[in-house]
């Protein structure tokens, strides 16, 4: 049987990636940015998963006003890196794993998940930021990908609570699959970020922490904060945080922390990433 062994979260942030492509991780103003994936990097390379789950959002890279799926999941064979303005990134194809794409698709809306499938879709910084940071510049990335965009760019985007649900859902999916696979489910974007108005480059490390701190151990607190309070706190674009909440409603009811790492700032955010594990 398939198994969700683990679970991470990580900002996506552009700039992280445009670094790592120009080869300036190593500059002063990034170093500390990046040395807190070094734990990942090398625990990722003895975890081996064969699929991981990367929750994301497309920034109006795939999908733009005309279609807007609340939650859509990528059942192709191979996704390549789209073109944001400046040429696609210099980074490997992304190969899916469709049999276990379309198993998740079928088993998420016959469980009541309307899901949106999408057999064609290029992935932006939204996806192949994360994979760049945890596996670094590899000529293939090591392991499938199945995409999980979910809407949080345009109002209304899915609460909280429906995305800790979602995740749930996929861990019945995954553990359905007859095949025996390693799972990883990583759930990306945030932490406080906001890059237009007055409020432009807010961050907010104390209520990021508490989110982090909340994300570890059996409290259920983060899946009921309301829209307002992550506009509020976490600034107009840490409404991305939702999608963290997709990947820790996987793990089941308690998790146990493998690593953490924060720090401000990069480019004009914070970057926040954690590594879970479920506790059974
Ligand atoms: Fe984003």
């Amino acid at each position: 049987m398939a198994r969700i062994t683990a679970g991470l979260a990580t900002s996506h942030i552009p700039a992280l990636g445009a670094a790592a492509d120009h080869g300036k991780a190593s500059e002063p103003y990034w170093v500390p940015a990046f040395e807190g994936y070094d734990w990942t990097r090398e625990w990722e390379a003895s975890e081996k998963p064969d699929v991981v789950i990367l929750v994301y959002n497309d920034h109006a890279s795939a999908f733009d006003m005309r279609v807007i799926p609340t939650f859509a999941i990528g059942c192709a064979d191979s996704f390549k890196p789209a073109d944001e303005g400046w040429g696609p990134r210099p980074v490997p194809l992304v190969e899916g794993h469709a049999d276990l794409a379309w198993h998740i698709a079928q088993s998420l809306i016959l469980d009541e998940f309307d899901m949106t499938i999408i057999n064609e879709m290029d992935v932006d910084h939204g996806l192949t930021v994360p994979l760049t940071m945890i596996f670094g510049q590899p000529e293939a990335w090591p392991c499938k990908v199945i995409p999980l965009a979910v809407n949080v760019v345009t109002y209304p985007p899915p609460s909280g609570n429906r995305c800790w649900m979602l995740g749930e859902a996929i861990a019945r999916a995954v553990e359905s699959f007859p095949e025996s696979l390693n799972v990883q489910i990583w759930g990306t974007g945030g932490m406080s970020h906001q890059l237009q108005g007055p409020r432009a480059g807010l961050i907010n490390a104390k209520w990021d922490n508490r989110f982090l701190d909340r994300l570890e151990g059996d409290t259920q607190e983060l899946r009921h904060i309301a829209h307002i309070e992550y506009l509020r706190e976490a600034g107009s674009e840490g409404i991305e945080l939702v999608m963290w909440l997709i990947m820790r409603g996987a793990l089941g009811a308690r998790t146990r922390t493998l690593h953490r790492h924060y720090h401000v700032p990069a480019s004009n955010t914070a970057v926040g990433h954690i590594v879970l594990e479920p506790v059974t």
